[in-house]
């Protein structure tokens, strides 16, 4: 693992957040003084959810959810793992009055971000923070995301979106949150997800692209880092259709990224993305 990663992965959340602040800060503050252009962005400092460009991306997602996942602008959408709005801001401007978006996350800060900045102007966007622990984002609770049930009714959503969430959480975690979505989605709904997926291909590659490399093997989950566990994870493809399956998902379609080394230009996303069904 490259050493600047190990050190980030040693920092404890809060001095990774100040970190960021401060190197960023420069460049946050020459934004600030520009004319204000009419859209919304988090300061770059304050976007703790990983590199690549946080626009750019955003958008990409917006049409892979209406052309993959059949998203229409008066659909209900739940995004698990909000962040700071990367998904939720480019749906704003898809979204009817009738649309209804709802996003939780584990970061307040990202939470309380998205509240001032997007909720004011969108009221049918709504963010909810929600106290769990997590290795790598959230020591100040011994809560557990196995134990979590999602504040939402039954059969409620049209999508469910999980972009890079399972990517940070154990299985016990993802298993819980699996069935969670499966009992929030209208039969019909769909569900997104991106993972690290460890496959025969993938497995291979990975070992030899000099990329994110999961060394630390525990049967069908490996980590990338072996004290920071929820770091980044990947999971045994097996595994994964076997909870789809069990939780009445149905995989309507797979697509490999490019994180463990394949070729860049015929891949989607860095990570794997999942599309399944509620049956
Ligand atoms: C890499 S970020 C991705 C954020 C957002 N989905 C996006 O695509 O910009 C991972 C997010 O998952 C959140 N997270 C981690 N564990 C979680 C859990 N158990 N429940 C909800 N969110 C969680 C983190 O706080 C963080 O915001």
């Amino acid at each position: 693992m490259d050493i600047r990663r190990k050190i980030f992965y040693f920092l404890s959340p809060d001095l990774r957040y100040l970190v960021r602040r401060i190197y960023y800060w420069p460049s946050d503050l020459l934004s600030s003084l520009k004319p204000k252009k009419n859209r919304i962005q988090p300061p770059k400092g304050m976007i703790y959810t990983g590199s690549g460009d946080f626009e750019k991306t955003g958008q990409q997602f917006k049409e892979i959810f209406i052309t993959h996942c059949g998203l229409l602008p008066d659909h209900h959408v739940l995004d698990v793992g909000s962040g700071i709005g990367r998904i939720a801001i480019p749906l704003t401007e898809y979204f009817t009055k009738e649309g209804r978006y709802e996003g939780f996350d584990i970061v307040k800060t990202g939470v309380d971000w998205c509240k001032k900045n997007i909720t004011s102007s969108y009221p049918n966007f709504r963010f909810t923070h929600i106290d769990l622990k997590n290795d790598l984002y959230n020591l100040t609770t011994d809560q557990k995301a196995q134990d979590f049930i999602f504040p939402y009714a039954d059969h409620s959503f049209d999508l469910v979106i999980l972009t890079s969430v399972f990517t940070h959480m154990m299985p016990e975690d993802m298993e819980n949150y699996l069935a969670q979505v499966s009992r929030v989605l209208k039969p019909g709904g769909r569900c997104i997800m991106t993972l690290f997926i460890l496959n025969e291909i993938n497995t291979a590659k990975m070992k030899t692209n000099g990329g994110l490399i999961f060394n630390f093997d525990f049967g069908h989950y490996s980590q990338l880092d072996k004290d920071v566990k929820e770091a980044n994870i990947a999971f045994e493809e097996e595994y994964i259709f076997h909870l789809l399956e069990k939780n009445k998902l149905r995989m309507k379609h797979i697509e490999y990224g490019y994180w463990s080394g394949r070729e860049k230009q015929s891949c989607i996303d860095f990570q794997d993305i999942v599309i399944v069904i509620k049956d």
